[in-house]
């Protein structure tokens, strides 16, 4: 059964925020986009119009830009490292104590089941903000016993000290909006920088959602601010904009090259964590009662639409047909349906135009000799359903097992070379290395093959891991810098070197 019949309503509480007369908050204040001009948000498991909101183009990112400079010199830059920290736990605190609505608008928007957006929002909202508020109060430079310009020893000094990159544009992307959001404001404003964050034009509520306990919470004004609109208006202006001093992009390889292109008038920072074909690499030993949920999660989780994803699979012989037959059998059984009805383990695509994509690759991967062995097909009426979709017989030559699908389309490949570099290097025959994952009980092959994967992370025994201590980003096109732990904190500070002789 699929959404339409299932006949599902938002809460009352939810229906009046979406009712809402959504705006764009620059400064502090809700305010209409300057061209007037609105976006209808629509439920991808419905179809139906959940929202309007606001299209902000340049002028409204030149308000918001102006806004975030203007903070960044102002109030916000007296606090001390202990007020930052309270403002952002007290954020986190906010989301916590709304998480019932925050995850249902969560759901309605972005189509994936309640319970996802529940733990993703505890854990990469609430939790990821309080370790990034942790941080806040442990930024420190160094000192530098040095000697320059010829002075005696132990007459002179340097320190360094860690100060906030400045103005922040932050675009988002759909597949997980609210946490998208919370991911580039934690370290960003325990850096002590300030933001305009630019949710994705499909999902901008959450981010809406957010803003309102942004307010709540009491940041000073412009601190943040939120631009809502299409990306090439409102995100290329922010990209382009000659006073932003860093953009944090998540989404789009293609896109991602447009932003550092945007970033060269005035040499801003960039980071970015874009796509990923990751593989999964199943050795005979492993224990299969492990790996099969383990690798059919990492494949379908979010019906694929995550960077991290495990879309290619890579199994030894000897347990080819049995691995190929239970991910299957495990893949069919997800049920589908509308994320708020309990019973839903997927929900949507995001839209219309992402599922004929993805139906695309599907068609594209039956032309090429692959062997379909469940799925490939859309579920009948309304909303964006399809159903989890299997390749075996996969070969690294097919545009279904080099490209970016972003769909629930698993590509399975075998292996009986005992010579693990050949595993390593089909693996990594990839534009990308975002993550993999390599399953076995023999310690020795699990860590010799988790260093010869090209990726910025390798799980064992399992697939993406991740936590806001552990580094996170790509290696070739899977982008640039790391987000997560120190690193990610890294990436919001610049470094000032000063000398002193005496
Ligand atoms: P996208 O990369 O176009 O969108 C991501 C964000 O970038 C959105 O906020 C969008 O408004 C903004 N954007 C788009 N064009 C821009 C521009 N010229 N300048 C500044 N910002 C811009 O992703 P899209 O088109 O929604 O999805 C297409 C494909 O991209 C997906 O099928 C998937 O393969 C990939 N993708 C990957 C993601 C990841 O996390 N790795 C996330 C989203 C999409
Ligand atoms: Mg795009």
């Amino acid at each position: 059964m699929n959404a339409a019949a299932q006949n599902i309503a938002p809460s009352s509480e939810a229906r009046s925020f979406l009712d809402r007369d959504h705006r764009l908050l620059i400064d502090g204040k809700w305010v209409p986009a300057a061209s007037g001009e609105v976006t209808e948000i629509f439920d991808p498991a419905t179809e139906q119009k959940l929202a309007t909101a606001a299209a902000g183009g340049k002028e409204d990112i030149d308000r918001a830009v102006a806004a975030a400079r203007k903070a960044l010199r102002g109030e916000w830059s007296k606090l001390t490292s202990y007020d930052r920290t309270r403002l952002i736990l007290k954020l986190a605190d906010e989301l916590e104590a709304n998480i019932g609505l925050a995850s249902e608008i969560e759901t309605l928007d972005n189509g994936m089941p309640r319970m996802v957006a529940h733990y993703s929002i505890a854990s990469f909202g609430c939790d990821f903000l309080r370790y990034y508020a942790g941080w806040a109060t442990k930024i420190s430079g160094e000192t530098i016993p040095v000697s320059p310009q010829g002075v005696r020893n132990g007459e002179s000094l340097t320190y360094t000290r860690r100060e906030p990159i400045g103005v922040v544009g932050a675009i988002i992307p759909w597949n997980a909006p609210l946490i998208m959001a919370t991911l580039k404001l934690g370290p960003a404003l325990a850096a002590g920088c300030t933001v305009v964050l630019k949710p994705a034009e499909l999902t901008p509520l959450a981010a809406l959602f957010l803003g309102d306990l942004v307010k709540r919470v009491g940041f000073p004004d412009g601190v943040i601010n939120i631009v809502t609109g299409y990306g090439e208006t409102a995100g290329a202006a922010l990209a382009a904009h000659p006073d932003v001093d860093k953009i944090a992009f998540t989404g789009s390889t293609e896109v991602g090259k447009k932003i550092i292109a945007a970033s060269i008038g005035n040499l801003k920072r960039v980071t970015l964590e874009l796509g990923g074909k990751s593989p999964m690499v199943v050795f005979p030993d492993a224990d299969l009662d492990k790996v099969i949920p383990g690798v059919t999660r990492g494949a379908f989780f979010l019906n694929g639409q995550n960077c991290m994803a495990g879309t290619r699979l890579f199994v030894h012989g000897d347990i080819f047909d049995t691995v190929v037959e239970r991910v299957a059998q495990m893949a069919s059984q997800f049920r589908i349906g509308h994320g708020l009805s309990p019973d839903s383990d997927l929900g949507p695509l995001i839209s219309g135009e992402q599922r004929e994509r993805v139906m695309g690759y599907v068609e594209a991967g039956r032309k090429s000799g692959a062997e379909l062995v469940c799925g490939g097909d859309v579920l009948p009426g309304r909303g964006f359903f399809m159903k989890p979709t299997l390749f075996s017989k996969t070969t690294m030559d097919m545009s279904i097992a080099r490209e970016e699908i972003f769909g629930p389309v698993l590509c399975v490949q075998a292996f009986s070379d005992s010579d693990l570099q050949a595993v390593a290097n089909e693996a990594n025959r990839s534009i990308y290395g975002l993550s993999g994952s390599v399953w076995t009980r023999d310690i020795s092959v699990a860590h010799r093959m988790a260093a010869m994967i090209d990726a910025g992370q390798v799980s064992i025994n399992c697939h993406a891991a991740v936590d806001p201590a552990i580094p996170f980003g790509g290696n070739r096109q899977s982008g640039w810098g790391r987000e997560f732990g120190r690193e990610g904190l890294d990436a919001y500070l610049k470094t000032k070197a000063t000398t002193v002789i005496y």
